[in-house]
């Protein structure tokens, strides 16, 4: 497959650059999965357009098992600060996360599946807004679920760009690799009145300093030391002048955890952070928005595609993959499929120190036939196994 996947570099490169300059974002993938669909339409899948919006469904193949290739297509509110000949050509949008690489070889292995004998089927996910959410905070992920994009899925693989890996290597582990998230929303409430007399008031900001300490203390005092979790201050806001105190004031950040079983237990201990407020004479409002459950490898997929990636790559090519509690809305297939992700390494020199979502990120292109492969060997060693 590596061979095969070196023989289409000239198009994986040109399906990057030629998504890298026209970037979309969110849902408004129009061009991209017009592009995409196309593509797979000639390779000679069954294509369903419009699938969560600006989704692609495509499958090929009869009977069998069906395994599940996902790509995520969308890019960034960045202005790009490149300045080779295929940057952005639409000022604000960046391809920043890779998700022109993850499209391109999810096409490469498309076309190499399209020219094999397959005991089974392949279908492919192309989605829209992994990065986000829509105004009804459902992410790409899920408005394709919620349209069968995974009915009767076996396996599901995916993977992401790691530009802190060199070009050769796959990174891959069972278990936990991204975290769980909630967006969480608070007002504090008091009483107002003139900055003179603190006590005819209650101030809001005293109130909001105890909640702060209580917060800052859920995850070193209230938590099993041995489960990852973060509790972040995002936005604190309130008052109008120096001399007034105000009624209220604002507080938001993010939850993140690793197990699912933590994540009860850290929206308690956040509301008991704010009920301080109560215990000082204050009130407050607070709301949990639910951004996704974490992405945990399922063990007996990661172990097939740490197989495949030392025997295509070498055993010493093969790494960990660096956790980390930032979100990937992969881990919302996860919940319906046993499934992996794995990254692949792509680091540019020049710019190692440009981390995903910089807006002088960039990849080393020599890494797509790679990507490709891993992809495709995978899928064909899912179909085939009992
Ligand atoms: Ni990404």
């Amino acid at each position: 497959m590596l061979k095969q996947s070196h023989a289409i570099s000239e198009e994986l490169i040109e399906w990057r650059r030629d998504f890298h300059q026209h970037p979309e974002i969110g849902f408004e993938l129009h061009r991209t999965s017009k592009i995409v669909a196309e593509e797979l339409e000639r390779m000679g899948y069954r294509v369903r357009r419009g699938v969560g919006k600006t989704g692609v469904v495509a499958e090929i193949g009869e009977g069998g098992k069906v395994v599940a290739i996902r790509a995520d297509m969308d890019a960034l509110p960045i202005l790009e600060q490149n300045e080779y000949e295929y940057a952005s050509k639409t000022p604000g949008a960046m391809h920043a996360c890779g998700h022109d690489a993850h499209t391109a070889m999810a096409l490469g292995a498309a076309l190499l599946l399209s020219k094999e004998k397959l005991p089974g089927r392949v279908r492919f996910l192309f989605q829209p807004c992994e990065e986000t959410t829509d105004e009804e905070n459902k992410s790409g992920a899920q408005r394709m679920l919620a349209e069968g994009a995974m009915d009767g899925v076996d396996y599901v693989i995916a993977q992401h760009v790691d530009p802190a890996q060199p070009v050769g290597t796959i990174g891959i582990n069972a278990g936990p690799c991204s975290g769980g998230v909630d967006n969480w929303y608070g007002v504090i409430t008091g009483k107002g009145g003139h900055g003179a007399h603190p006590d005819q008031t209650i101030d809001p900001f005293h109130l909001l300093a105890h909640v702060i300490l209580g917060l800052n203390g859920i995850v070193s005092r209230r938590i099993n030391p041995f489960e990852p979790a973060v509790v972040s201050i995002g936005l604190v806001n309130g008052g109008f002048t120096e001399n007034v105190i105000p009624d209220h004031v604002n507080l938001s950040g993010t939850l993140r955890y690793a197990n699912p079983d933590i994540h009860e237990p850290l929206r308690e201990e956040i509301r008991r952070a704010f009920d301080i407020a109560k215990t000082m004479g204050g009130d407050y409002e607070l709301r949990f928005e639910y951004g996704g459950p974490p992405m945990v490898n399922d063990k007996t997929v990661s172990d097939v595609i740490e197989a495949t990636a030392r025997e295509m790559l070498g055993s010493e090519k093969v790494h960990e993959i660096e956790k980390t509690l930032g979100a990937e809305d992969f881990g919302v297939f996860l919940d319906l499929a046993p499934g992996a992700m794995f990254t692949l390494g792509t680091q540019k020199r020049g710019h190692e120190e440009y981390k995903l979502h910089h807006p002088k990120f960039d990849l080393d292109e020599r890494a797509l036939p790679i990507g490709t492969a891993m992809l495709a060997e995978t899928a064909k060693r899912f179909l085939g196994r009992e």
